[in-house]
C-alpha cells in the first residue's frame, strides 16, 4: 500500500482509534490471513463464521503490523475499530485510489473469460509499466479492495476483475476504483440462478461501463450482441474488438494449429499486424483482441501488442491448460470452472483440436443454473455431440442430463458414458483411453479436479 499514517487510515475509513498511535505509519502491506503480515502492514480482522480474526490480532502484531482494523478492540493491541471490517476496505481501497492520480484502471467483467482477458490485459500492460492485477480470480467486495492496496506510488497500471451476483455488485466496486477503462467480456447463463435472465445480467454487467467518466473508454465484444447493445449505456468513448466487420480492433483470417492456437490478422484503421497466439481455444481470438485494444488505447503501438500476445501464456490455472502425454494422448484441463458458455467454448476448441484423433469429453456438473440446471446440462451433452465427439462422460448423478442431451441427437455415432463419481470416470478412462486420444476435462470447480489431475498422473 501507499504509506499512510493511521491517522489517514481512519479518517479514510471513519475508524476509531483504540490503542493506537494516529502518527504510526502503514509501510507495508494488508492482510487478512495472519500468517502474509510483514512489518509495517495493517492487518484486517473479519469476524469469520468459524474464524474470528480478531483471535489473530496480537499475531498479526507480533508479526509487525502496525495496527488491526477491525469490529471491536482487541486488549493490548492497537486497534482501528469500524462498524463493518468489510466496508472499511472497500472505503481503504477507494482512498488510495484517490491518491494514486498517475493510476490506469482497468475493469473487467463477464460471464466467462474475466480472469483469462484479466491475465491476457495484465501481461500485455506489464511489459510497458509497473501493473498490479490480482493473482486468479479475486474480483468481489473483498478481493478487489484487498489488490487494489497493492498498489503502490509506482504502479500505472491497476488491472481488476469485477465479478458479480446480483444487481448493484459492479456498481460498488466501481465507486470503490472509478475505472477509466472498462472491458466487457461477454454475457452468457454463469450464476443465472441468482439473476433469474440473462437480460438482467446483462443489465448487472453494464453497471461497468455505465460507470465509466466520459474520457474513460469502453471496450467492447463486438461479437456479443448483449455486450455490443451496452454500448447504449455509457457515456464513455466505445470501442469494439471481435471479428465482426466494424469492429475497431478485429481479427481476420482466423486459424487454428493442432493445438488449438489462433493465429490471426489484427486490424486496426489502416494498421495490420500478424498475432500468433500461444494459449488455446477459439475464446482466446476474442479475449486476445479485447487485450489488444486496451494496451492499444492506453498507448502501446500495435505490433508491440501484437508480438507481445504471441509470447502470452497461461497464470491461472486449470484454464484451457493443454499437454501432451508420452502415451501420446493430450489432455485439455480447463477444469477450474463451468457454465454451459465456456462450456461450449472448450467443446469447440476439442472439436478443433481433434481433427483427425478421436475425442473425449469429460463433463462435471455445472452450479449455479437454477431453473436452467437441467436445459444447461441437456445443451452441452447435445452440443458434444453435434460436434461429433466420439465419448461423452457425464459425472456425478447431479450432471446425467448431459446424457440426456448428447444421446438426444439422431445420427451421433459416439458414446455417452454417464459415471456416478469422479473415481469411476478415472477408472472408465484407464481402461477406455488410447494413444491419440484429446481428452477434455470440464465441470464446476472441484467437479472434475481429480479426474484431470489423474490424467496428468498417468504415464
Ligand atoms: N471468452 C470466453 N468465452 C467462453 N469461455 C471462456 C472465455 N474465456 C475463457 N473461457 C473459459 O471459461 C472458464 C473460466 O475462465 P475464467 O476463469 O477466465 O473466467 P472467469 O469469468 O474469471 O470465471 P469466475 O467467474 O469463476 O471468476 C475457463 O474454462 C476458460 O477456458
Ligand atoms: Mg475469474
Amino acid at each position: 500500500m501507499i504509506t499512510l499514517t493511521l491517522a489517514e487510515v481512519a479518517a479514510a475509513v471513519g475508524a476509531d482509534l483504540a490503542g493506537a498511535d494516529p502518527r504510526a505509519v502503514v509501510t507495508g502491506t494488508v492482510e487478512f490471513d495472519s500468517r502474509k503480515v510483514t512489518p509495517g502492514g495493517l492487518f484486517v480482522a473479519f469476524p469469520g463464521e468459524k474464524v474470528d480474526g480478531h483471535d489473530y490480532a496480537g499475531v498479526a502484531v507480533a508479526a509487525g503490523a502496525v495496527a488491526v482494523l477491525g469490529s471491536r478492540p482487541v486488549e493490548g493491541v492497537p486497534m482501528l475499530v469500524v462498524p463493518d471490517a468489510l466496508t472499511a476496505m472497500g472505503r481503504l481501497a477507494r482512498a488510495v485510489r484517490d491518491r494514486l492520480s498517475d493510476l490506469t484502471v482497468v475493469g473487467i467483467t463477464g460471464s466467462s473469460g474475466k480472469t483469462t482477458t484479466k491475465d491476457l490485459i495484465a501481461q500485455l500492460l506489464s511489459t510497458e509499466a509497473e501493473t498490479v492485477a490480482p493473482a486468479g480470480s479475486f474480483n468481489n467486495e473483498l478481493g478487489l479492495p484487498y489488490t487494489v492496496l497493492q498498489a503502490t506510488a509506482a504502479t500505472r497500471y491497476l488491472v481488476l476483475e469485477m465479478g458479480a451476483r446480483g444487481s448493484g455488485h459492479i456498481r460498488y466496486l466501481c465507486d470503490i476504483v472509478r475505472p477509466d477503462v472498462g472491458v466487457v467480456v461477454n454475457v452468457g447463463v454463469a450464476h443465472i440462478g441468482e439473476f433469474g435472465s440473462v437480460e438482467s445480467i446483462a443489465t448487472a454487467k453494464a453497471e461497468l461501463v455505465e460507470s465509466l467518466a466520459p474520457d474513460g473508454i469502453a471496450v467492447l465484444n463486438a461479437d456479443d450482441p448483449h455486450v455490443r447493445a451496452m454500448a447504449a449505456r455509457t457515456t464513455a468513448r466505445v470501442v469494439l474488438a471481435g471479428v465482426a466487420g466494424d469492429a475497431g480492433y478485429r481479427a481476420e483470417g482466423v486459424t487454428f494449429d493442432d493445438r488449438g492456437r489462433a493465429s490471426y490478422t489484427l486490424i486496426h484503421r489502416d494498421q495490420k499486424a500478424d498475432v500468433n497466439l500461444k494459449v488455446s481455444g477459439p475464446h482466446q481470438v476474442g479475449n486476445s483482441l479485447l487485450a489488444a485494444a486496451v494496451a492499444a488505447e492506453l498507448g502501446m503501438p500495435l505490433p508491440a501488442v501484437a508480438a507481445a500476445l504471441g509470447h502470452l501464456t497461461l497464470v491461472s490455472s486449470r484454464r484451457m491448460d493443454v499437454f501432451d502425454r508420452p502415451d501420446g494422448i493430450t489432455v485439455i484441463d480447463d477444469s477450474y470452472n463451468a457454465n454451459p458458455g465456456s462450456t461450449a467454448a472448450a467443446l469447440r476448441a476439442l472439436a478443433g483440436m481433434g481433427t483427425g484423433r478421436r475425442t473425449v469429453a469429460v463433463l462435471g456438473y455445472m452450479a449455479e443454473l437454477g431453473d436452467f440446471e437441467r436445459s444447461g446440462h441437456e445443451e452441452v451433452g447435445r452440443l458434444a455431440a453435434e460436434l461429433g465427439v466420439a465419448r461423452v462422460v457425464a459425472v456425478g448423478g447431479p450432471a446425467a442430463p448431459i446424457h440426456d442431451g448428447a444421446t438426444g441427437v439422431a445420427g451421433w455415432e459416439g458414446e455417452s458414458v454417464p459415471v456416478a463419481d469422479q473415481d469411476a470416470a478415472v477408472a472408465y478412462l484407464r481402461d477406455e483411453l488410447r494413444p491419440g486420444d484429446v481428452v477434455l476435462v470440464k465441470g464446476s470447480r472441484y467437479r472434475t479436479w481429480q479426474v484431470a489431475d489423474a490424467l496428468r498422473d498417468t504415464p
